[in-house]
Parts: C-alpha cells; structure tokens; sequence
C-alpha cells in the first residue's frame, strides 16, 4: 500500500478479535509512533500496552473508576465497565507525557504530539492489515484511572487504541468536500 493511499483509506475497526498484533507488528507501530513530530524533542510521549490479563486489569481500574463517581452504582454498570477492554485482544494506551513551563512548547503541543503518535499507530496498524480504534470514553479523563495509570499531574490519556485482527469489513468511506474546510488566502 503506497503511502497516500494508506493516508486516503485508513478507517477504524470496532469490531476485533485475537491474536493480538505480533511483536514484528508492534515494532513497526512503535516504530511509526515514535516518528511522530516533536517540538524540542521532548519525546512526549507514554504507551502503556495491554493484553491477556492486563486486560482484566484495566477493566478493574475502569469498575474502580465508577464506583468512586457513586459508590452506589449497581453491579450491571460495573460490569460494563469491567468489560470493555475485553473489546479488543490489544490495547494501547497513548499517554502524554507532558513537561511543564518549558520554554515555546505548552502544554497543547506536547498533547497534540502525542495524538499524532496516535494518529500513526492507527496508520501503521492498518497498513500491516491489522483493525485498530482510537477511543477515549470518559476514563480517559478519570482520576482513579489517571492514577492507576502513573498519571502525573500535566499528563493526559490520549488514547486508548483498541487494536486486533480485523472482526468484520471495513465500512464505507465517506467522501468529503474538500471546498467546506478551505479558505485560500491568495
Ligand atoms: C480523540 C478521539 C477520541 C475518540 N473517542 C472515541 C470513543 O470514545 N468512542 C468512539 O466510538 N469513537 C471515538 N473516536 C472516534 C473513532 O476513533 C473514529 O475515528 C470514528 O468512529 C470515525 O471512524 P474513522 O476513523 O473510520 O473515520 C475518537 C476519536 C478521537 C480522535
């Protein structure tokens, strides 16, 4: 796949099964990931990698999350919430890593870096044939996920990329009118 093409076509994949990506797959992901632009190179950047029972793990800290919003919520919700990583055989938290009070890189850039090393995990998952899904949900911003990841304070989840072997086709490109997202100043 040429690389405009890849840049044309990529589309996320919810529907996921096993195995998860190979470790030649994943270093070719991180490989992507790690070329992402960075002011300063500050490598601003964190993945936490789950699977097998770091699955589970996850979905604990996600049940963890709300039972600390309303230590009444009922158990369906908290099994939902337990859950949900169990979408994918692979997820890759997108973390970033920000440093504070550096001189011309604020705190946006440094985020906005880190959604781009995002953004390259799902072009290199679709170019190996993999699916993938950025999804952030309401965990991302949660303080008892934050913590339980090593969240510090600046930090922030970017991502949590579902990743797998393609459960399903991909849908229907839509086609998009270029006119409707550009101005030319000439
Ligand atoms: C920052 C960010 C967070 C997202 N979070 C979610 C999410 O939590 N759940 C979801 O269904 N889609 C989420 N999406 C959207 C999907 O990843 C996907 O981009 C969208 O469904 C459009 O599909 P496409 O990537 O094939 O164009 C998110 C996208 C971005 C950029």
């Amino acid at each position: 796949m040429d690389a405009l093409t890849l840049l044309h076509e990529r589309s996320s994949m919810g529907k996921l099964m096993g195995p998860p990506p190979s470790p030649e797959q994943l270093e070719a992901i991180y490989r992507a990931a790690l070329r992402a632009p960075d002011h300063k190179e500050l490598r601003p950047w964190r993945f936490v990698e789950f699977s097998g029972d770091g699955l589970s793990r996850l979905g604990e800290l996600f049940a963890e999350a709300e039972y600390r919003e309303d230590p009444h919520v009922g158990d369906a919700a908290l099994d939902a919430a337990r859950k949900k990583p169990l979408r994918a055989p692979m997820i890759i938290a997108v973390i970033a890593r920000v440093t504070p009070d550096i001189a011309k890189v604020p705190k946006i850039e440094q985020v906005i870096s880190a959604g781009c090393a995002a953004h390259a995990i799902l072009l290199a998952s679709h170019a190996l044939g993999l699916g993938a899904m950025w999804r952030s949900g309401k965990y991302a911003f949660d303080p008892t996920v934050r913590k339980g990841l090593g969240l510090e304070k600046d930090d922030e989840v970017v991502a949590f990329i579902y990743l797998g072997q393609l459960g399903g086709r991909h849908k229907r490109l839509a086609e998009h009118d270029i006119d409707a997202f550009v101005e030319h100043w000439r």
